[in-house]
């Protein structure tokens, strides 16, 4: 038999909302969403080796690594699923900007459970390593499954697309964050003027077609998120040629839906300012998965 593995590392994506709508509201003060989830090509590196105890590490960034954080949420959901009597220690290299709404903590809560799994060769299945991740936080499964997806429910009921067409993302993070209990709150006293229809944009993203996807981009929260650059940001990124620009989760970034690389690649370098974050993405196919192990 093999030994078993020491250390493993794991590459997890970041996510837009080509589509977000708001459709109902369930007790507990949660909301019933529908909404269309791309994973793209900006990843959080997380490595995980074997420990006695339980450690979270997050070099270089401020983001606190005791127990209220994504990591360290999952790495306990799992040692309770499984039984397991053992720890880890958990290396996070943050890429994805917080409060952003591109699904930085829930990428690293769902590289954990990856991570924990090839580790302690758990052979947990999708399905469940999706119902621990759910316990953890809304966005955990998606950012499990990855790619183009259909997300309803709490974020907990997912439906694989095909993957979107070809296109490239500009996507800002201005000077500050928004915080998702604070968006959902603002939503529930103004409600909100969009609603995508992420329907439609699910048959055009299985038709291949970009023109229809852009067409039902959109966000509910948009407006109730209160960002102050929101609605200057996306005329901006459309004034650059975008197809579609819209707030991706409950913001603060905003993004940009481009046909080809260069015009995506021009408003990047035409809205670069002191305090923003600019990136220029691809859509990636998958979710959160080993990169490397060592035994
Ligand atoms: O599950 P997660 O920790 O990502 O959610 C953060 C907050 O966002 C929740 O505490 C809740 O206020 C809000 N939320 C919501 N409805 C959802 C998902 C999140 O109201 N479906």
């Amino acid at each position: 038999m093999a030994s078993p593995l020491q250390k493993v590392s794991v590459l997890a994506p970041a996510k837009l909302n080509l589509s977000l709508d708001v459709v109902g509201t369930l007790p507990g003060g949660y909301h019933a969403l529908d909404m269309v989830m791309q994973a793209v090509s900006l990843y959080e590196q997380v490595t995980l080796r074997r420990s006695s105890d339980l450690v979270v590490r997050l070099p270089g960034s401020r983001v606190p690594p005791g127990p209220k954080n994504t990591a360290y949420k999952a790495a306990l959901a799992f040692f309770h699923y499984t039984g397991l009597l053992a720890g880890v220690d958990i290396t996070i290299h943050k890429t994805v900007p917080v409060r952003a709404g591109m699904g930085g903590g829930s990428a690293d809560a769902a590289a954990v459970l990856v991570g924990l799994n090839a580790l302690y060769g758990a052979r947990l299945s999708m399905t469940e390593l999706c119902a621990l991740g759910a316990s953890v936080g809304a966005d955990v499964p998606f950012a499990l499954m990855g790619g183009t997806c259909r997300v309803q429910g709490l974020g907990d009921l997912i439906k694989a697309l095909p993957p979107c067409p070809d296109c490239w993302f500009t996507v800002i993070m201005p000077g500050y964050g928004i915080s998702t209990p604070a968006a959902f709150a603002a939503y529930d006293q103004i409600g909100s003027p969009t609603h995508p229809d992420c329907a439609a944009q699910e048959a055009a993203i299985r038709a291949e077609d970009l023109t229809g996807l852009c067409a039902a981009a959109g966000n509910a929260l948009e407006v109730c998120a209160g960002g102050a650059d929101t609605a200057p940001l996306k005329q901006a990124l459309l004034d650059q040629g975008a197809k579609a620009a819209l707030m991706t989760g409950s913001g603060a970034a905003v993004f940009g839906i481009f046909e080809a690389e260069d015009p995506a690649r021009r408003a990047a370098e035409a809205l670069a300012a002191e305090g923003r974050q600019i990136f220029t993405l691809r859509p990636d196919r998958g979710g959160a998965r080993i990169v490397k192990a060592i035994r």
